[in-house]
C-alpha cells in the first residue's frame, strides 16, 4: 500500500509530485522518489526514508512526471527498492503486488537483462520495455495482461514526453482533470483543488494522460467515458494546532466525531431504504480488518442484546477465503474507516456477489466501499491522519451503536433507555479523567508483556487496547477474556507484569476481578479503566479511571478513550513517533 502521484501538463511537475506524495505519506513512509521528464531527460531521485528526504528534487526542469512513497512488501526499505523503478526506455511507479514475479523475472534473467532492486514492481519495468514498440499505452496493456496480483501503475516512456499511461487493478487510482493539465494519484486529496474533475479508474480499466486529457479504457480496449466522482475539495489541511503529534490531537476531536456523526445520522437520506433492509435481515455478517473489526465485535454485542438477530463477525482477509455460508436476507457490514482496505473490499465483493445486502461504514464518501455498497453510512470522523486509529473507532461504534437501536426498533424491542444523545459530552469527560493514565506510563516502559482483561463489550475494548499499545509502543500485548486466563495464559503474569482491567458491567463486574485477584495474586500490577466506582479501592487495584456510566452494551465508546491515551504516552515514553509506526501505514491497500 505505497502512494502513487502523477503530473502531464502546463506547469513544472516536479512541486506538484512532492506535494502530492507529502499528502499520501499515510499510505506508506519507508521510502519515497520521482521522476521527472524534461525533453527526453529523465531526472530521477530517490531515498529512503520520508518524502521530505528529496526535497532537492523540487528544482527539477519538466512538465511530466511521476512519485511514489513506499511501504515496503518486497524487499527492504532501501534507496535501491524505491521506486520509480527504471528499465530501458520505461518509468513506472506501482502500488499493488506482484504474484508471479518470480517466473516473470526468470525469464527477463534469460534475456539476459539485470535488476537492480530486490522489488517485484521491478520486474513491470522490464516486461514493459520488452513489450514496447513505440506506444506505451499498448505495452502496458500487454504488460498487464501478464501480471497476477494487484496493481495501481503509472508508466512513462523516455520516447513520449507528453504521456502517461495507468493501469488499475484492485489498487485505488484517480485521476484529475483540470485547466493545467492533468493529475493522477493513489486517492483523491493529494491531488484535488478547486475546479479540478476527478475520476476514478475502475476494476482492470486503463487511462492516458496527455497533458490535456484524460482517455479511459475498458479492459477490451474500448475508449470509456466517466462521469467525474462527486467529491468535496478539503479545505482544511489537518494541522496539529498545538498538539506534539496527530494522533493526541484527533483524540481530542474524539466528542466531535462523535456529535457529527450522529448528525449525519439524523439527517440519513435514505433512512425508509434502511429500515427496509433492517426489517428483513435475518442474519448479519460484519466484515473488517483491525481497529473496525474490533468495531464490528463491539456492535455485534449490541446487535445481539438488542435487537436477538445472529451476527458473525469475521476478519475480512479470512471471510474472504472461506466460502462463507451467506443466507437469504443475510445483510453484510463492511466497516472500513478508508473504504480502500484490500481484504475488506474484497470481502464485500464476495458478499455482494453471494446475493447479500451490503452495508458500507466508512469514513470517506468516495471510498471504493463506498462505490461498491447498496447503502453507506458514512462516520464523520474527519481525516485521521495518525496512523494508529483513534476517533475514527469512536465514530463507527457511534453509528454501528445507533444501527443496533434502529434494528431493536425494526424488530419490535424498543428503546434501550441509553442516553446516547450524550455521547459527545460524556465522551468529554472521559477525554478528561484520561489524562490520568500519563501516571502509569513508567510501569509500562520496560514490560515484557501487558495483558488487557475484559468480558462482554470489555473484552471486545480490551482488544483494542491491546492493538493501540503494540502498534505504538512496540510492547507485546494480548486482549484476553478474563474468564479465560486460567485456561493456559496465567502462566505468562509475573511479578510487575502490567494488567489492564475493563469493568463497566456491574452484571460481570465480578467476575472479571476473580480473574484480576488471579494476576494480582501472582505478582501483576493491576491497572484499572472502570464505570462502577466501588470496585476503584479494591486491594488489587494499583490505580485506575473513572469513566461516565453509559451502560454496558455502549460502554465500548468511552472505555477505549484511556486505553487509547495510554498507548499514546506509553509510545511517546519510549521515544517513538505514535503518528508513524514502524512497519505500519494507514491505509492497507494490498493483501
Ligand atoms: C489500527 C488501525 C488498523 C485499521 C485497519 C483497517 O489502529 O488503524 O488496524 O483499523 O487497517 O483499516 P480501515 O478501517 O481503513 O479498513
Amino acid at each position: 500500500m505505497c502512494g502513487i502521484v502523477g503530473y502531464a501538463g502546463r506547469r513544472q511537475a516536479a512541486p506538484i509530485l512532492l506535494e502530492g506524495l507529502k499528502k499520501l505519506e499515510y499510505r506508506g513512509y519507508d521510502s519515497a522518489g520521482v521522476a521527472v521528464l524534461d525533453n527526453g531527460t529523465l531526472h530521477v531521485m530517490k531515498r529512503a526514508g520520508s518524502v521530505e528526504g528529496l526535497a532537492p528534487a523540487k528544482s527539477f526542469a519538466g512538465n511530466v512526471g511521476i512519485g511514489h512513497t513506499r511501504w515496503a512488501t518486497h524487499g527492504a526499505p532501501t534507496e535501491e527498492n524505491a521506486h520509480p523503478h527504471i528499465f530501458g526506455r520505461i518509468a513506472l511507479v506501482h502500488n499493488g503486488i506482484i504474484e508471479n514475479m518470480k517466473q516473470l523475472k526468470e525469464e527477463c534473467l534469460e534475456r539476459g537483462e539485470t535488476f537492480i532492486s530486490e522489488t517485484d514492481s521491478e520486474v513491470i519495468a522490464h516486461l514493459l520495455d520488452f513489450c514496447y514498440e513505440g506506444d506505451i499505452l499498448a505495452a502496458l496493456k500487454k504488460t498487464a495482461a501478464r501480471l497476477s496480483g494487484s496493481l495501481a501503475l503509472a508508466v512513462i516512456s523516455l520516447e513520449e514526453p507528453q504521456r502517461i499511461a495507468l493501469a488499475r487493478r484492485a489498487s485505488p487510482l484517480v485521476v484529475g482533470r483540470a485547466e493545467d493539465g492533468v493529475y493522477l494519484a493513489s486517492d483523491i486529496p493529494a491531488i484535488a483543488a478547486k475546479g479540478m474533475k476527478v475520476y476514478a479508474l475502475g476494476e482492470n480499466e486503463f487511462a492516458l494522460l496527455d497533458g490535456k486529457e484524460a482517455h479511459f479504457y475498458a479492459e477490451d480496449g474500448r475508449e470509456i467515458e466517466k462521469k467525474p466522482l462527486d467529491y468535496a475539495v478539503e479545505e482544511d489541511v489537518p494541522e496539529k494546532k498545538g498538539f506534539r503529534h496527530f494522533m493526541r490531537k484527533e483524540m481530542s476531536e474524539i466528542p466531535l466525531s462523535i456529535a457529527n456523526t450522529q448528525q449525519i445520522l439524523r439527517s440519513y437520506p435514505k433512512i425508509s431504504a434502511l429500515r427496509e433492509v433492517l426489517c428483513h435481515a435475518e442474519y448479519i455478517h460484519i466484515v473488517a480488518c483491525g481497529t473496525a473489526y474490533h468495531s464490528g465485535l463491539c456492535a455485534k454485542v449490541a446487535f445481539e442484546t438488542r435487537a436477538r438477530i445472529p451476527v458473525e463477525v469475521a476478519v475480512a482477509s479470512e471471510y474472504r477465503y472461506r466460502d462463507p455460508v451467506i443466507q437469504r436476507n443475510t445483510l453484510v457490514i463492511a466497516v472500513s474507516q478508508s473504504g480502500e482496505t484490500a481484504d475488506t473490499l474484497a470481502a464485500a465483493e464476495l458478499a455482494k456477489r453471494s446475493g447479500a445486502t451490503l452495508l458500507a461504514v466508512t469514513n470517506v464518501r468516495y471510498s471504493s466501499l463506498a462505490r461498491l455498497s447498496d447503502l453507506v453510512l458514512f462516520t464523520a470522523a474527519g481525516r485521521e491522519i495518525a496512523v494508529a486509529a483513534t476517533k475514527s473507532f469512536n465514530a463507527q461504534l457511534t453509528l454501528l451503536f445507533a444501527l443496533a437501536e434502529e434494528l431493536a426498533m425494526a424488530k419490535g424491542r424498543g428503546g434501550c433507555g441509553a442516553e446516547l444523545f450524550s455521547l459527545p459530552e460524556l465522551a468529554q469527560r472521559a477525554l478528561a479523567s484520561s489524562e490520568e493514565v500519563r501516571a502509569w506510563t513508567p510501569h509500562f516502559l520496560s514490560a515484557k508483556s501487558v495483558f488487557f482483561l475484559g468480558r462482554g463489550a470489555d473484552y471486545c475494548v480490551a482488544l483494542e487496547g491491546s492493538l493501540k499499545l503494540k502498534e505504538i509502543s512496540y510492547l507485546p500485548s494480548e486482549g484476553y477474556p478474563a474468564g479465560e486466563l486460567k485456561h493456559g495464559t496465567l502462566a505468562l503474569i509475573e511479578k510487575g507484569t502490567p494488567v489492564v482491567a475493563i469493568l463497566t458491567s456491574s452484571r460481570l463486574a465480578e467476575k472479571t476481578m476473580n480473574a484480576v485477584h488471579e494476576t494480582y495474586a501472582r505478582g501483576a500490577k493491576v491497572f484499572l479503566v472502570t464505570s462502577l466506582p466501588e470496585y476503584r479501592k479494591r486491594e488489587e487495584i494499583l490505580s485506575s479511571v473513572l469513566i461516565p456510566d453509559i451502560g454496558e452494551i455502549y460502554s465500548p465508546v468511552l472505555s477505549v478513550i484511556p486505553l487509547q491515551a495510554l498507548a499514546y504516552y506509553v509510545s511517546v515514553a519510549r521515544g517513538n513517533d505514535p503518528d508513524k509506526p514502524r512497519n505500519l501505514a494507514k491505509s492497507v491497500t494490498v493483501e
